[in-house]
């Protein structure tokens, strides 16, 4: 297991009382978006450039997992660019030694369905925050599909499995299955073995995760169908070449992550007199819960399309600072803003009485258990709150916002969300920066180019 010990732990971000934030910036390409368009192209027929890649580690996981596969990929981590030169299903080779997934849940659970139908043994491991998430979820109907695993166990899980762990690929079948949970990475999974499997794959879901994998392979003309009432997936290989056709993507531009710009967004619906614009940023539906979570609290949000890249809309996000009130956050909208809630529990903290989450189980077994990092993070800073199994209450704080130490937990959406409810307060936050890298390096720089005080 790798705890990261190239990451420098020391290093913090002190972020105090800030006033208006104020002016225009972008955020680093999609992390969803990137993990994709690295991993197809590695799958198609041709040579792809990737524009405005995300910057994170996250992202430089997965870079260095194909590489690691065969995969030719010109890539330097930091940089916001990348060349693949796709080798199909066929062109993977086995890696010499175990693959190193990172902080990554993504990476490891797309490479779980890639490597299923693989003719060869694959290690897969991660920091401390990946080897305790769940792998089960995967495993399991790519089980049914004929790929075996081995990996860790833990008695408080029965059942389940988790990293390190060996994926033994092989010929597969295809299944008709009912995810249990509404996950864009299991879904992928599924989707990138049923392209490998003997017979048609269907899935459904309970409820719509992010929708990236299918209109990029409908771009890259997978045998990929989708029937959005029902929320099925549909893969039928039968007749298919088992290789990805970019020859019609020389240059996959990824828009920003609306994600990062998320925590831009909310310290602006925060931070009194702010008004702020994100520009070229992705909006698909499946994705701007956020926004519509920000408006139901009162929020000032005006959102523009620009353009649109690979079926994905992009655009522009403004949004000026007024009084904003409680409401409910649970269903469909939860999900559409699942990564986004530990913003969103901080903007609660300044909304007038009283902000409920519910539906928010999967929560517990993000990159930390959120719900619990939520829930220390505005207790130390002095704002009342109610933990449930699946849920939350934040409660209108209107004394002081205190500063402090805060603990990531390795999850770099708790970092940032720490540093964002810093803003209002008088003393210090410190905030270990390790984990910020994971998905916005700049987020420091950008909060202070619009003028929020750090250092
Ligand atoms: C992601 C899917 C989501 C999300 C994660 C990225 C993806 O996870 O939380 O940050 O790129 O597919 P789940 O699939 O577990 O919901």
């Amino acid at each position: 297991m790798n705890d990261g010990p190239s990451k420098p732990e020391a290093e913090l971000l002190r972020t105090r009382k800030s006033g208006p934030l104020r002016g225009s910036c972008r955020v680093p390409g999609d992390k969803s978006l990137s993990h994709r368009a690295l991993l197809f192209s590695a799958l198609g027929n041709s040579r792809v450039t990737i524009a405005g890649l995300g910057l994170g580690q996250d992202n430089a996981s997965t870079a260095g997992a194909l590489r690691a596969l065969g995969v030719p990929i010109v890539h330097e981590q930091g940089r916001d660019a990348a060349v693949v030169d796709g080798v199909g299903f066929a062109g993977l080779k086995k890696s010499s030694a175990p693959v190193d997934c990172g902080n990554s849940g993504t990476t490891i659970r797309l490479l779980m369905g890639l490597l299923a139908g693989r003719p060869f043994a694959t290690e897969l491991f991660g920091d401390a925050s990946l080897s305790r998430r769940p792998m089960g979820r995967v495993a399991g109907p790519l089980g049914l599909m004929g790929a075996r695993f081995e990996g860790e166990s833990r008695a408080d899980r029965p059942g389940d499995l988790f990293p390190p762990l060996t994926v033994m690929g092989g010929p597969l079948k295809g299944i008709r299955h009912d995810l249990h949970v509404a996950s864009a990475q299991l879904k992928t999974a599924i989707v990138l073995a049923g392209l490998q499997a003997d017979g048609p794959t269907e899935l459904t879901e309970p409820g719509l995760s992010r929708d990236h994998t299918e209109r990029m392979l409908a771009r890259m003309g997978a045998p990929i169908t989708v029937d959005p009432a029902s929320r099925r997936v549909r893969i039928d290989p039968t007749g298919w070449n088992r290789i990805l056709d970019t020859s019609s993507c020389h240059t996959i531009e990824v828009p920003g992550d609306i994600s990062s710009a998320a925590f831009i967004v909310a310290a602006a619906a925060m931070v009194p007199g702010s008004d702020i614009t994100v520009t070229d940023v992705g909006l698909n539906p499946t994705r701007t819960g956020i926004l519509d979570a920000l408006v139901a609290m009162g929020a000032d949000v005006t959102i523009q399309v620009d353009g649109e890249m690979m079926g994905e809309p992009w655009g522009r996000v403004r949004v000026r600072a007024q009084p904003l009130k409680g409401a409910r956050i649970d269903g469909e909208l939860a999900l559409r803003c699942l990564d986004e809630i530990p913003i969103l529990a901080m903007v609660a903290a300044t909304a007038s009485g009283q902000t409920v989450f519910e539906d928010l189980a999967e929560l517990r077994v993000k990159e930390s258990d959120r719900i619990t990092s939520i829930v220390r993070e505005l207790t130390r800073a002095g704002v009342q709150v109610d933990e449930r199994p699946s849920g939350l209450t934040v409660f209108h704080h209107t004394g002081k916002v205190q500063g402090g130490r805060a603990v990531p937990d390795h999850d770099h959406r708790i970092a940032m969300s720490a540093a964002v409810l810093g803003l209002l307060s008088t003393e210090p936050t410190e905030i270990p920066t390790a984990d910020i890298g994971t998905s916005f390096p700049t987020f420091a720089e950008t909060l202070s180019n619009l003028g929020a005080s750090l250092n």
